[in-house]
């Protein structure tokens, strides 16, 4: 996720700015960048891709000035691939106001249409951007008055929809940073003849510990020896500060102990974000910027093989379900590493679907490589901004999950699962999908994050069912239909983080063998929302419960019935039967979340493993 960090005061603010990014660097991010003014109008501005540590060194042996006003900027890339001209501090034409910004802005296309309509040649890609030149579109437009960058400011975030935290400062007002907030955390930091603004306070809590967080729709005006506030309708609000009571490390995690449980608790947030701007509820569709271009390419796709690695080929196994039932597109899913060295039999108008969170995995890779030389469209549902399969791929679709830090993927999971069920409306619409159906998925994918929210509520009862468990020897996985992937998806995370061995089945392979297994001394977590195989999978249940052995089950609320076999039962709220593993996957992370650490293991680093697989 992107950082900010502001300073204004009477020490030199580079130093604090470039050490105020690097307590940002645990967000993740793809770029950085930052700019100084000082008070006879002379800016200081640097961009670097890649680490912190490139920014300054781009910024070692130049000729800086050492003012004390400045803002910086760590990228995590959403509109426009990482690079230099992407990367923040954007500003105005005329080089006059700087922006830097955390969020979304939804409508930047109309309002960059308007502004290139009045003659404004854009830098970049970044919806960002139109912060800047409306901010000196409103400047110029103003009389001069004391608050004229102010108002700016405030009539340019009337203008915006969408999410933003951002810091602005200008060479006309060289005495004030005006920082806003809408649904992307701000703060001021108050310090003594000096002020700080951060996205978060790791990034200043060593320089205070007293802060002002801002709410949403407020804007403040930030000085040396003082600040204002004012909702954006122009109400000055007044708040005591809060004093930071965590250090750093806690701070980084919000509370969390580990990102794992972070990530987890973001996966609301995360659903909103991918879903944003991206469902036309009232004509059933979905409108995925990334693919519009190639809507007559995939209007005539007749097969789509998926490819992807771990947690990402599962993700491609819940997708097939969806695409074969709802836009009736026969589907298949390889393991990517297996793509690329059988022979795969290509027809007339396949498409190869990446699934990647980095977009940066070997094997995944390799097989947009291999599909690519034998002339198939390749596209890809990617979490990284510019990753290689981004940019690998001919088109795609991005995640909007943010950075994931734990190498346990949950939030980048569910939110390749809602878009794959975007993408599903998308391919559905284009063939048989009915306006009724298109609504209702898109109406059901708006109400998970509320859904979500009631199954992470939960999380006490999971804490205790994790304590019972946590010393089994080994635990078999089993769902049927949309939830047999989740099997897998358990058995990943058992194996991962909690080191316990886990077999995953599509309930039906249970009699095929693996029965032979069950005992009392061998627990089954079973995936068993009251949906069209419910029948099937309860009599998996009465099988085990016959033999003794201890069932976890995840079903629906309402389902009391379960309890005659399952000793411990988590509940899900209703939903849609292809939207169920988004729901059902949420126990399953705060389980073996627990039981990992209940079992004192490094959760967000398991031994032997690397967020990113970037070797075969
Ligand atoms: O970055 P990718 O999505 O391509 O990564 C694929 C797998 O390496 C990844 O999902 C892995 O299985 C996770 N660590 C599982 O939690």
């Amino acid at each position: 996720m992107c950082g900010i960090v502001g300073y204004i005061g009477k020490r030199d603010a580079l130093p604090i700015l470039i050490n105020g990014l690097k307590r940002l660097e645990y967000r993740g991010y793809d770029s950085s960048g930052v700019v100084v003014l000082d008070e006879k109008t002379n800016v200081y501005v640097k961009r670097a891709v890649g680490k912190v540590a490139e920014l300054e060194k781009s910024i070692n042996g130049s000729d800086w000035l050492r003012p004390g006003l400045g803002i910086a900027h760590t990228r995590w890339a959403t509109h426009g691939e990482p690079s230099e001209r992407n990367a923040h501090p954007h500003a105005d034409t005329d080089n006059n106001f700087w922006v830097v910004h955390n969020g979304i802005i939804e409508n930047y296309k109309e309002l960059k249409d308007e502004l290139i309509s009045e003659g404004v040649d854009f830098r970049s890609d970044t919806d960002t951007e139109v912060l800047a030149h409306l901010i000196a579109k409103y400047y110029n437009g103003q009389p001069s008055s004391p608050g004229r960058f102010f108002d700016a400011v405030k009539k340019t975030l009337q203008r915006v929809r969408g999410t933003y935290g951002i810091a602005v400062v200008s060479k006309f007002e060289p005495d004030k940073i005006i920082a806003a907030r809408n649904s992307s955390p701000l703060l001021i930091g108050i310090g003594d003849g000096e002020h700080m603004v951060a996205s978060d306070a790791s990034a200043i809590i060593h320089l205070t510990k007293s802060v002002i967080y801002l709410d949403d729709h407020e804007i403040a005006e930030i000085r040396r020896d003082g600040f204002r506030i004012e909702t954006l309708d122009g109400n000055s609000t007044t708040r005591k500060p809060s004093l930071l009571e965590w250090d750093a490390a806690k701070i980084e995690k919000l509370g969390h102990d580990h990102f794992m449980h972070k990530e987890i608790f973001e996966i609301p947030e995360v659903i909103e974000n991918s879903i944003r701007g991206r469902l036309i509820l009232d004509e059933g569709r979905a409108k995925l910027g990334g693919i519009e271009d190639a809507k007559d390419t995939l209007r005539k796709i007749e097969r789509i093989i998926i490819a992807g690695c771990g947690t990402a080929n599962v993700a491609g196994r819940v997708t097939e379900y969806m695409l074969e039932e709802y836009a009736g597109i026969p589907t298949e899913v390889d393991a990517a590493s297996e793509f690329r060295y059988r022979k795969p039999v290509f027809t007339k108008n396949n498409l190869l679907l990446a699934i990647s969170q980095s977009g940066e995995t070997a094997d995944t890779l390799a097989a947009i490589k291999e599909a690519k030389e034998k002339g198939i469209s390749t596209m890809g549902i990617v979490n990284a901004v510019g990753s290689s399969i981004a940019r690998d791929t001919d088109f795609g679709i991005y995640n909007h999950a943010g950075p994931e830090i734990s190498v346990a993927s949950t939030k980048a999971f569910v939110s390749q699962l809602v878009v794959a069920a975007l993408f599903t409306i998308f391919m559905g619409r284009q063939r048989e999908m009915s306006l009724t159906m298109g609504k209702r998925i898109g109406e059901q994918l708006k109400e998970l994050p509320n859904l979500v929210k009631k199954v992470l509520a939960q999380e006490n009862i999971i804490i205790e069912i994790a304590k019972k468990y946590k010393d089994m020897p080994a635990i078999l996985t089993l769902g049927r239909k949309y939830n047999a992937p989740l099997a897998t998806e358990a058995a990943i995370k058992f194996r991962e983080i909690c080191y316990v061995p886990a077999i995953d089945l599509p309930a039906g392979e249970m009699k095929h063998g693996t029965i032979a297994l069950i005992d009392e001394k061998f627990p089954s977590l079973v995936i068993a929302p009251q949906d069209s195989v419910y029948e099937k999978i309860q009599s998996n249940i009465e099988q085990i419960s016959a033999r003794r052995g201890p069932i976890i089950a995840i079903t629906t609320e309402g389902n009391e019935e379960i309890k005659k076999f399952a000793q411990d039962v988590i509940y899900i709220p209703k939903t849609l039967e292809m939207l169920t593993p988004i729901l059902a996957v949420v126990p399953i992370y705060l389980l073996t979340y627990h039981i990992a650490r209940l079992k004192g293991h490094e959760i967000d680093k398991p031994r032997n493993l690397a967020k990113s697989v970037t070797v075969e």
